[in-house]
């Protein structure tokens, strides 16, 4: 829609609610701003130039270096000892998973809601996600619904703070801890949130970021490993990122002692990640602020219900934004509400049924239910079952859930005012009377 369509639509949708007080309040102070700010250009750090062109007039020597700058970087920024870099976030889990030491068959709790790149590399290493559901009214998995999950073949539990907000990592910790369990975290959608003021990613044992083109702290591509673990780091990097090779045996020359990957960060990706980790903190903290305001004026909207933020979500680092609508207060599905949003100006406002993996990867179940290779092994094996059935709360809540991705470190409190005049204009088309 045109800004200037959008105008006389959110006017109709303000006299259609004539008499209540909300639109007429966030209609008479209309916001100023007219659009929300384009996806592209992202905001680069000042340097970034500077350090890919140390890469180009190195004449590419300085490839390695580079890499390994920004790992040493981006380690200082988290206070973790190792940092691997990789080509982005799946092949960051993926590298993570080849580097662990259990057996095919072997079970890892995984958030329900979220992108495949999670699961990618448990899956060709022969591991069995099992989806714990969805905590009460949100997106994240909790250690209450992780505990049911867990048998006697679980070796991991794989969080991922879902639209940048942080698990309730502590009962996790806690509860990873009494079943001496491994706690990963895919932070790839809230690097530097906080959790009761600890960064994502040095809450559990090991940790993947992205730093994909459309991510909080962008570069072309990329990705890493995160760790405090000295061993797991060293397999990392050799079984994911240096092809398995482990060194050189004399008159022979190298040995691949693993089957490993080539996942291997390009130097001039490091040198954008080098120059993003230098400003991404205080974009973060505004997107924090950017996101908390929207938050607080979509919440005025009846039958609207923001993401809830808990107190341990001390900076929320959010890439995506997102709120419920109350099913019975509206005429139409959370689908066309989200189609409505986007015709009025959001871009990219919709609903993200596939986000469900358990319902989304539909190899999952043809391999379950034919029993094959993992789910054949052991043959006491249990049975596993995948689909919308597996996270019953989490599905229930993808119906009624509604997101956009926010680039919010170019928004304004006006960009914020948009939205709820947006969001206003449509609750009221098609509020229930
Ligand atoms: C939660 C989550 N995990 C993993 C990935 C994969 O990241 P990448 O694109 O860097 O491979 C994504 C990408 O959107 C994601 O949102």
């Amino acid at each position: 829609m045109e800004p200037s369509s959008r105008r006389e639509f959110l006017k109709s949708a303000a006299a259609l609610t004539a008499g209540t007080s909300l639109l007429a309040t966030t209609t008479s102070a209309a916001s100023s701003a007219k659009t929300f700010p384009a996806q592209f250009p992202r905001t680069l750090g000042p340097n970034t130039a500077k350090y890919v062109q140390e890469v180009l007039a190195s004449g590419l020597a300085a490839t390695d270096t580079m890499v390994a700058r920004f790992e040493g970087e981006f380690a200082k920024h988290l206070g973790v000892k190792h940092c691997i870099a990789t080509p982005g976030c799946t092949p960051a889990l993926a590298a993570l998973a080849s580097a662990l030491e259990f057996e095919p068959g072997d079970e890892i709790v995984v958030s329900p809601i979220t992108d495949y790149g999670t699961i990618q590399g448990i899956i060709r290493e022969n591991f069995i996600p099992v989806f714990a559901d969805a905590a009460a009214g949100t997106v994240n998995l909790s250690a209450e619904t992780i505990e049911p999950c867990i048998t006697d073949r679980t070796r991991a539990i794989l969080c991922v703070h879902m639209t940048g907000l942080t698990c309730d990592m502590d009962p996790i910790m806690q509860l990873a801890e009494k079943r001496r369990l491994l706690v990963c975290e895919d932070v790839c959608q809230g690097p530097f949130g906080r959790y009761k003021g600890r960064l994502n990613g040095t809450l559990g044992h090991v940790a993947a970021f992205s730093f994909d083109k459309e991510k909080s702290m962008p570069s072309d591509t990329g990705g890493c490993v995160v760790t405090n673990d000295d061993r797991l780091a060293e397999r990392v990097r050799t079984i994911g990122v240096a092809r398995g090779v482990e060194g050189n045996r004399p008159n022979f020359g190298r040995i691949h002692r693993y089957p490993g990957y080539s996942y291997r960060m390009s130097g001039c990706t490091a040198a954008i990640c080098l120059a993003q980790l230098e400003v991404v903190e205080q974009q973060v903290a505004h997107r924090d602020k950017m996101l908390r305001l929207m938050s607080k004026l979509v919440a005025e909207i009846p039958g609207i219900t923001p993401l809830p933020i808990p107190e341990f979500a001390t900076v929320y680092s959010p890439w995506m934004y997102s709120f419920s609508i109350a099913p019975g207060q509206f005429r139409c599905s959370a689908d066309e509400f989200a189609k409505q949003l986007e015709a009025a100006g959001i871009p990219g406002a919709g609903t993200a049924r596939y986000y469900l993996p358990a319902a989304g990867c539909s190899f999952l179940a043809e391999n379950a239910s034919a029993k094959k290779y993992p789910y054949s092994q052991p043959p006491a094996s249990r049975d596993y079952h995948y689909g919308t059935e597996s996270c019953p709360r989490a599905w229930q809540f993808l119906q009624t859930w509604i997101r956009w991705a926010t680039f919010c470190e170019k928004y304004t409190e006006e960009h914020c005012q948009l939205v709820q005049e947006i969001v206003a204009a449509v609750a009221a088309k098609n509020r229930r009377t």
